[in-house]
């Protein structure tokens, strides 16, 4: 199975996408970044995403 998560380096999505990966789930995040918060924040939650199967598509 696979799934898109959209907001995938937010709060939630971030949470969700680490779910389930952790159930061996592959996951597409999509995600533009925005600087509601410190962004930096964000690319640190990708870069531990990125260490399971995770691909994230910035819009
Ligand atoms: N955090 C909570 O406790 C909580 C509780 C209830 C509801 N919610 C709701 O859940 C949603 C997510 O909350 P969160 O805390 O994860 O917020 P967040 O700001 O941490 O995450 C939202 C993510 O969506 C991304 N995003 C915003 N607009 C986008 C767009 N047009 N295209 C692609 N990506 C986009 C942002 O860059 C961000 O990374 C919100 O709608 C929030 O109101 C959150």
């Amino acid at each position: 199975m696979k799934c898109l998560v959209t907001g995938a380096t937010g709060f939630v999505g971030m949470c969700t996408c680490l779910n389930l990966l952790n159930k061996k789930i592959k996951v597409i995040g999509v995600d533009n970044l925005n600087i509601y918060y410190d962004k930096n924040l964000k690319l640190d939650r990708v870069k531990n995403l990125k260490k399971k199967n995770f691909y994230i598509y910035k819009k």
